[in-house]
């Protein structure tokens, strides 16, 4: 499948400002520690995700956990044996109209995504939305006219850029540029197929890897896309390959799977090169590179997220530490998490999809 300079994101662009085009550039942050107040936050959806966000959220000094939102009093219960003292609600209009929260992170199931967040935004409240944005591009563009031009009250979690490896390599192509090929696999194990029947590594895995380059490439847009899958047995996706190429640009290969043996690393492995005019740059950010052996080998630390109380510290703190600065005005919604950016993605999924079908 090929798309011209007016592919499917040329008509999107059309209806959204320019100005939202113009924020998230890199600008140095001006950060005046004496009086830089904790941000309130408050945290809706505890699942794995909800819960290492809440725990972070703790444990940062630029933040203050305010308010614990969950659909059942089982979730709230788990969470609070852990974070003891936090006021909870298992209703988000009273958790609005009675918490002291000045900004939300939503980590609720997808389809959940748009609602909660529509609601948190009418309240006036920023936002701090996990990805993706939700299940469908008509969905996530009804937000449209509660974002504000710069992107500034929502944020998307687009956790991967804050990865201490990524934000290296991202420097290397500012500075050595001219980019000839771009090469990202993302495998997860195996029985995510069995836990989670009907997720697609393309939604689910592979969307880390193209806001990531979507990042390098500076928010260009494809002028090719072309993608397949492989199914189980059962007619379920454990495999997404995909490939980009810009005009006068480069070509990006894309590999997402379930496909990782139990003997390997808890969430499989990670790996992103880059090719420019005499240099590449490889990163291989998961699992971090501690090993451990006992009776079998073992890597304690897949994702570089530490929720320490003593201190967080891995690209989760480093995502939150710059949403408290975004909730402050002190920099803006850096490049590839901007809504507009969470909605260029969700073309370039829709278009992946479509061609892999
Ligand atoms: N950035 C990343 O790398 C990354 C990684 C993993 C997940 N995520 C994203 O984060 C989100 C959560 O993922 P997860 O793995 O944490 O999922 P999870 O473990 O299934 O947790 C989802 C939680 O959302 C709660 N929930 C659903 N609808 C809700 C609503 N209307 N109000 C309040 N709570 C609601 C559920 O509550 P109950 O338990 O009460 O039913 C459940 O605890 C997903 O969108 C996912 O894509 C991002």
């Amino acid at each position: 499948m090929t798309n011209g300079p007016k592919g499917p994101f040329h008509v999107s662009r059309a209806i959204i400002p320019e100005t939202f085009w113009r924020a998230g550039r890199r600008q140095p942050t001006t950060m005046n520690k004496q009086n830089f107040q904790p941000v309130k936050i408050g945290v809706i959806g505890l699942g794995r995700f909800g819960r290492l966000h809440a725990l972070t959220v703790a444990g940062l000094a630029e933040s203050e956990l305010v308010g614990l939102v969950a659909r059942r009093q089982e979730s709230l219960n788990a969470l609070t044996f852990e974070l003891p003292g936090v006021p909870t609600w298992t209703n988000l209009e009273q958790a609005l109209r009675e918490s002291e929260a000045e900004a939300w992170i939503v980590a609720c199931t997808t389809a959940s995504h748009v609602p909660v967040a529509r609601a948190i935004l009418e309240a006036g409240k920023t936002v701090l939305l996990e990805k993706p944005i939700a299940d469908n591009l008509a969905e996530a563009t009804s937000l449209l006219p509660l974002i504000r031009p710069d992107s500034s009250n929502l944020m998307l979690g687009h956790i991967v850029l804050f990865n201490s490896e990524f934000q290296q390599l991202r420097d290397e192509v500012q500075r050595r540029g001219s980019i000839a090929y771009i090469d990202c696999v993302r495998h997860r194990p195996a029985s995510i197929v069995e836990k989670f029947p009907g997720e697609n590594p393309l939604h689910a895995a592979m969307v880390h890897d193209l806001y990531a380059t979507q990042v390098l490439v500076n928010r260009a847009e494809p002028t090719h896309f072309s993608a397949q899958y492989h199914r189980t047995g059962r007619g379920e996706v454990d495999l997404a390959l995909a490939q980009l190429q810009w005009d006068h640009g480069p070509v990006a290969s894309f590999a997402a799977s379930y496909l990782t043996p139990a003997g390997m690393a808890p969430r499989g492995f990670d790996r992103m090169e880059v090719f420019g005019e005499g240099w590449s740059a490889r990163i291989t950010p998961n699992p971090r590179p501690i090993e451990l052996w006992d009776t079998q080998a073992s890597w304690p630390l897949p994702l570089e997220i530490r929720t320490d109380p003593s201190g967080p510290t891995g690209m989760m703190a480093e995502e939150l530490r710059c949403f408290c600065r975004v909730v402050r005005g002190r920099q803006p919604v850096p490049v590839g998490a901007t809504y507009t950016d969470a909605i260029q993605i969700q073309h370039w999924l829709d278009n992946l999809a479509a061609c892999a079908k």
